[in-house]
């Protein structure tokens, strides 16, 4: 391992720099899981490239986590912003951006009557759940074991492998998190229809059932009926079900998840990929629902029922910056819709030929995949059914190496991390990936590693 990082300590001497300088000021530079074993600081990125501070390219899988469907820096979002730009990038008044992106979206999403605009997924999560909460009278949340709702108190919690697999536990990811806050949540089994006797059991008390429909920790296209069926339970045991679709909303299909798997929830969140770039955060819901949102007072009718409403705001919630360029990317995805059908094409490829090459070489590896996203593990027992399956043991050393081989062979992946692919990423990037992971699956087994 060391040759190798010699080599590239080479070729990057300003990152090395940069990152001995930075953590002098940075308490934290990115998020544990995303980081690589070896820090390579970005300068510029386009299409499907991105060029380090010393020059060097690499075609890139980390995919800024999500938002770059359109790869980086589109012509479309760059020529709309630089148009927007010189008017002024934030009033906190009325403007006529948002209703223009709202417009689209209303047309995309399949269950949004009305929309409203926060300034993260994390933010919609909160909000959502807040709304839900308001409209139902009811406190309790469920969300599923492996999933991810943002980094808010509510849903940082993670199952414990060893509990019951029908009725899992859980703990708060990480210290700070007030033992009350999760009091009201509750998890519930993936792919797994005890979660659905759960929800009937908990009506009365449950607000909110939240979903990834394609989980990120876990992607896979193997799941239509268990939303579908998901979707029902809720309904029939007047519970709302929101999915969220930060990941997958404007990249399984233009429509999301719930195109994709004909499935309509109550309400869905979304992030990343329909800000083209910029910070964004989407609540949309059905009608009744989002007048939660709309209602400044709660009123109180004559015949003792209450009409709620909830507190949101944000400084920059609706800001024409994010308001532009996210109309521009998202026209962009419904008037080409043949982009979707190249990620797809990609992103199936790219799974298949690494599975493929990892059964015949009996390599303990597998890459989970829902067309234009992947999660690549070295484990043994190939795919995993839900998170319980992740082998706890899994092997830092392999990780690290094999991204080093990766880097080395000009890709970026994130190790433990999902892995996307863009609209910009070529039939040749694809080939020129498959070759640098399976290169590097063999460097690891040949260090001794796996
Ligand atoms: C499914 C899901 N929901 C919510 C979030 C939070 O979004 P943000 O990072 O914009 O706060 C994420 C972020 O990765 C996510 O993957």
């Amino acid at each position: 391992m060391s040759n190798l990082k010699d080599k590239l300590d080479l070729k990057t001497p300003t990152s090395n720099d940069l990152y001995l300088k930075s953590e002098e000021v940075l308490a934290q530079q990115i998020v544990d899981t995303v980081s690589m074993p070896y820090p390579v600081f970005i300068q510029a990125a386009k299409g499907s490239k991105l060029i380090d501070v010393d020059g060097n390219e690499y075609i890139d899988l980390v995919g800024g986590f999500g938002p770059h469907v359109l790869g980086h820096a589109p012509d479309v979002v760059i020529d709309a912003l630089k148009e927007a730009v010189d008017n002024g990038v934030q009033f906190g008044l009325h403007n006529p951006y948002q209703e223009q992106f709202a417009r689209l979206l209303v047309d995309a999403i399949p269950c949004a009557d009305k929309v409203v605009f926060c300034n993260s997924g994390t933010e919609a999560s909160m909000f959502a759940i807040r709304a839900a909460r308001a409209f139902t009278g009811r406190t309790k949340i469920a969300m599923f074991e492996g999933g991810f709702h943002g980094a808010h108190d509510y849903v940082l919690a993670k199952v414990v492998t060893s509990s019951d697999v029908d009725n899992p536990d859980f703990y708060s990811m990480g210290q700070g998190i007030p033992e009350a806050t999760q009091s009201n949540t509750m998890m519930l089994p993936y792919l797994n229809d005890q979660a659905f006797n759960l929800i009937r059991k908990h009506a009365d008390e449950l607000a909110l059932v939240l979903i990834e429909p394609v989980q990120g920790s876990n992607p896979r296209l193997d799941v239509g009926d268990f939303l579908t069926e998901l979707v029902s339970v809720c309904n029939e045991a007047g519970v709302l079900c929101l999915f969220d679709e930060v990941i997958t909303g404007f990249r399984l299909a233009f429509g999301g998840a719930q195109e994709f798997f004909g499935a309509k929830p109550d309400m869905a969140i979304y992030g990343k990929a329909p800000g083209g770039g910029l910070p964004l955060g989407v609540i949309a819901g059905r009608g009744d629902i989002m007048e939660v949102f709309t209602r400044q007072f709660d009123i109180y009718n004559d015949d003792g029922t209450i009409e709620p409403s909830i507190f949101t705001a944000g400084t920059f919630s609706g800001n024409p910056m994010t308001m532009t360029a996210g109309t521009a990317a998202v026209t962009y995805m419904r008037d080409n819709p043949e982009i979707y059908r190249n990620m797809a094409e990609n992103g199936t490829r790219l799974a298949e030929e690494v599975n493929l090459f990892c059964q015949q070489e009996e390599l303990p590896a597998a890459m989970s995949s829902a067309l234009s996203l992947f999660y690549f593990r070295i484990q043994t027992g190939g795919q995993i059914k839900s998170v319980r399956n992740i082998d706890k043991t899994s092997n830092k050393a392999a990780d690290d190496l094999f991204c080093l081989n990766l880097l080395d062979r000009g890709v970026i992946m994130g190790p433990m991390h999902i892995g996307y692919i863009s609209a910009q990423h070529t039939s040749q990037d694809i080939d020129t990936v498959i070759k640098a992971i399976k290169e590097s699956l063999l460097e690891v087994r040949k260090a001794g590693l796996i």
